[in-house]
């Protein structure tokens, strides 16, 4: 699990120091995900939901230059790294704000987009609600999010060598809440959006490369994601241990200059309706 207070805090943080690497690990899908919201047509207005270090926004606000594009997130670290990376582009701001309740009335959205910022909300229902009501009344969604943990090798076989850790709601705020179609489709639902379609989209994700790609990539998990969560809570030889098995994972992982691992993702689409239904 992963909330709101720990974007604010030392997660968001690290996040705006490790841009340059998160942006790698999600290339392929970025890719993907910018032609969907190009093929989409004529947004004028597009927010970008937990934009993080900046990156989706900043393609498409070179992408769309007729579109004002507005970064929206809650961790004021990375929406200083965003504004730094996207500074000279005139129809690109970036915000901090919480997605929940933010709400703009000189900015009603005709598309909401996100990199994988939408799955870490307490109460995911009146999130979407409150993008809704935000945006105008023709405003669609294209958003990406992970699948399963089991179709994720970097997560499933990092969970592996973890201490062992009790049972955890899959569908509590984190990176996996909105693996699962089934759910996503009812908080949509229930939050006034309708035609909810998913694209499976299944990539490379590199956590390390460049001269020394396994140490590059044991710095990377020792700073985003589950390992750096354990790094931080393991001491001594137990720390030790993890990072032995770690670094063996990433030598494991090693293939044509790079440390890479399976990775498995939805790209959700939706459209806002105007009958709420009951949640
Ligand atoms: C996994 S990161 C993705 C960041 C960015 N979209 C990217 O692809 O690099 C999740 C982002 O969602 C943001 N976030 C979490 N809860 C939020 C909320 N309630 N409102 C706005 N942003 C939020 C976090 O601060 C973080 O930047």
């Amino acid at each position: 699990m992963t909330d709101k207070m720990e974007w604010q805090g030392q997660v968001g943080s690290s996040w705006a120091r490790e841009w340059q690497r998160t942006d790698r690990s999600f290339a392929p899908l970025t890719q993907r995900l910018i032609e969907r919201i190009i093929v989409a047509g004529d947004a004028e207005r597009i927010a970008d939901i937990g934009c993080g270090a900046g990156e989706l926004s900043i393609k498409l606000a070179d992408a769309l230059p007729a579109a004002d594009i507005l970064g929206l997130d809650i961790s004021s670290d990375l929406i200083v790294a965003a504004t730094e990376r996207g500074s000279g582009r005139s129809n690109l701001n970036f915000a901090v704000a919480d997605a929940a309740t933010w709400r703009d009335p000189h900015f009603a959205p005709d598309l909401l987009v996100s990199r994988h910022g939408v799955m870490f909300f307490d109460d995911p229902v009146s999130a979407f609600a409150n993008l809704a009501d935000s945006a105008s009344d023709k405003a669609r969604i294209i958003l990406s999010c992970f699948r399963s943990p089991a179709e994720n090798d970097w997560a499933r076989e990092i969970a592996t060598l973890l201490p062992s850790a009790p049972a955890s709601d899959p569908d509590a705020p984190g990176p996996f809440a909105f693996a699962n179609a089934d759910r996503v489709k009812a908080i949509f639902a229930a939050a006034s959006w309708s035609d909810v379609a998913f694209e499976a989209v299944d990539f490379d994700y590199v956590a390390g490369s460049g001269a020394d790609p396994v140490a590059d990539a044991l710095d990377f998990f020792g700073h985003i994601g589950p390992a750096a969560r354990a790094i931080r809570l393991l001491e001594g030889d137990a720390q030790t241990a993890f990072v032995s098995r770690l670094r063996e994972l990433a030598e494991a992982h090693l293939q044509d200059g790079a440390v890479r691992f399976a990775a498995a993702a939805w790209i959700v689409t939706a459209q806002k309706s105007f009958i709420r239904s009951a949640a």
